[in-house]
């Protein structure tokens, strides 16, 4: 709902500039909406766009270049090709698979240059930020239009807490406001009807101030490079192992591994298999939890850190879990 939030923020800026008021009359008619991102976006953007009537037929990607974020080439020939129509860039602050960064300082002003509206899928790695150490991965991310991050992922608050931040709040507020005489409104006083789609919901606010007012600016920090040391340690240890291969070197809190079959002239096919029956063993020793993956055609091992619990004893169990496996097999 922090996506869809955002985007029909978006939605409505956007065709504002096209004069056309979608509010009132709605997308029939309109001019048709173009989302930009790379291929390796999350699944959120499919449904977001079937609630806001855009379409997934106006969704164009691009594959990621060999740093796994969109290029700006790409984008710039994508922007080119959609010229004059209502655009959303949309970026990543941390991609599932691998926690990627967008170049945000070297991609926002070429989307802004075109008239676009730019839009950060920041579910988990907005949280970077806290930490003085991981916050040069967001640098320019400021210039975007909207952001989306999750409580309910680093930051460890219960479900369903996602946040939406929009730069100019009149866009949010003409997509969302309603004002009925039951209710009491408040000239000054924020008005939460003014910025989500729902007319009621419990006080998730509260969960996520006390997530961060207990370990405070300090403690978040903290939760961040540990959690980030933490992933780095699982993937480089675990791919130290025999028949186990580095894919991705965790950059903040995600990275990946995948493991090889041991058969003689074994292909990829054989590979996966192995993948996931490595992953499956190590689910049935209940020491660690891994979910598989697809990664540019692989099979592999997902390894994300963000319990704020997670010790060093839990680390070593879940490396010795998977020697384990790859020794039964
Ligand atoms: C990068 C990213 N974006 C969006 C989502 C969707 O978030 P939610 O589970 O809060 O709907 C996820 C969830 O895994 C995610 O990792």
């Amino acid at each position: 709902m922090a996506h869809v939030t955002c985007l029909a923020a978006a939605r409505n800026a956007l065709l504002t500039k096209h004069s056309w008021d979608v509010e009132r009359k709605g997308l029939n008619g309109a001019p048709p909406i173009r989302i930009l991102s790379n291929n390796q976006r999350h699944g959120w953007i499919e449904r977001t766009v079937r609630l806001l009537g855009i379409g997934n037929d106006n969704v164009f990607d691009s594959p990621v270049n060999k740093q796994g974020h969109l290029d700006s080439e790409d984008l710039l020939r994508g922007l080119q090709e959609h010229a004059g129509k209502p655009t959303i860039v949309l970026l990543q602050a941390g991609e599932i698979n691998t926690g990627v960064f967008e170049p945000f300082e070297e991609l926002i002003p070429i989307a802004h240059e075109h008239g676009a509206w730019v839009h950060i899928d920041g579910a988990f790695g907005l949280w970077a930020a806290a930490s003085s150490k991981y916050k040069h991965l967001l640098k320019g991310v400021d210039q975007a239009d909207s952001w989306i991050v999750d409580g309910h992922k680093w930051l460890n608050v219960p479900y369903d807490c996602g946040y939406a931040f929009v730069k100019d709040s009149r866009a949010p507020q003409a997509a969302m406001s309603h004002r009925a005489s039951y209710l009491t409104h408040d000239a000054v006083a924020r008005d939460q009807i003014d910025w989500t789609p729902e007319w009621s919901h419990r006080g998730r606010g509260i969960a996520t101030y006390a997530a961060i007012r207990q370990p405070g600016k300090q403690g978040v920090a903290e939760l961040i490079e540990s959690t980030c040391q933490y992933a780095h340690r699982l993937v480089t240890r675990i791919s130290a192992l025999p028949y186990a291969e580095l894919i991705w070197e965790p950059q903040i809190n995600q990275g990946l591994v995948r493991f090889l079959s041991a058969k003689l002239n074994s292909t990829d096919a054989d590979h996966d298999l192995r993948t996931d029956s490595v992953i499956a063993n190590v689910l049935e020793s209940g020491e660690a939890f891994f979910s598989g993956t697809t990664w540019q055609g692989k099979r592999c091992m997902r390894v994300s850190v963000c319990n704020w619990k997670t010790n060093d004893l839990d680390v070593e169990g879940a490396i010795n879990a998977v020697q384990l496996a790859l020794s039964k097999q």
